[in-house]
């Protein structure tokens, strides 16, 4: 996220996680960037409430490897669900687009559905082949990267 925020300066952006120290040693690296910005969150209960103090509608919003829950009675616990879908619709501008990567096949397979049968986002095809961004996140750096896991990902736009 720093590299996107240092190259592209008129542009906000926000990292958001539900482990505070995660968000604290983010927030520790200086210098401090202005369009740069953390928030701990719990985005499966507190979505609507982060995006609710955006002084605008969200551009572009980014899902970079959300855990996948393996095992099936924790499936309930992944983020990508009609609930969060319908909890984020309001916030995001009509046409943004809405990036999902993942190294899960299952957690793919499953947001492919969602993302065809919901009402707010409307998926795109042919699937991304490659991240849209010129950077890569802590946890594709740390294990995809490292252990050749395969990549899957899925674009779909606000409608
Ligand atoms: C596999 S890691 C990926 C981290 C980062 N996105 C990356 O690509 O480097 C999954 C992250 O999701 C966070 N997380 C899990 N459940 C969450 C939730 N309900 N709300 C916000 N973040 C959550 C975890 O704390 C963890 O940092």
């Amino acid at each position: 996220m720093r590299n996107l925020a240092e190259n592209n300066p008129g542009c906000n952006y926000i990292g958001v996680d539900i482990r505070d120290s995660y968000v604290r040693d983010a927030l520790r690296v200086e210098p401090h960037l202005p369009n740069l910005h953390y928030v701990q969150a719990n985005l499966t209960f507190n979505a609507a409430p982060v995006l609710d103090t955006l002084p605008k509608l969200v551009q572009s919003l980014s899902i970079m490897y959300p855990d996948p829950w393996f095992k099936p009675k924790h499936h309930k616990r992944r983020l990508m669900n009609v609930e969060f879908l319908g909890a984020i619709a309001p916030f995001v501008q009509q046409g943004a687009p809405l990036h999902f990567q993942t190294d899960s096949f299952d957690l793919f397979t499953e947001a492919e559905e969602l993302l065809m049968n919901n009402p707010y986002f409307l998926r795109q095809v042919p699937d991304p082949t490659e991240s849209p961004f010129a950077t890569t996140t802590y946890f594709q750096r740390r294990t995809v990267h490292l252990e050749s896991r395969n990549e899957f990902m899925l674009l779909a736009l606000r409608s």
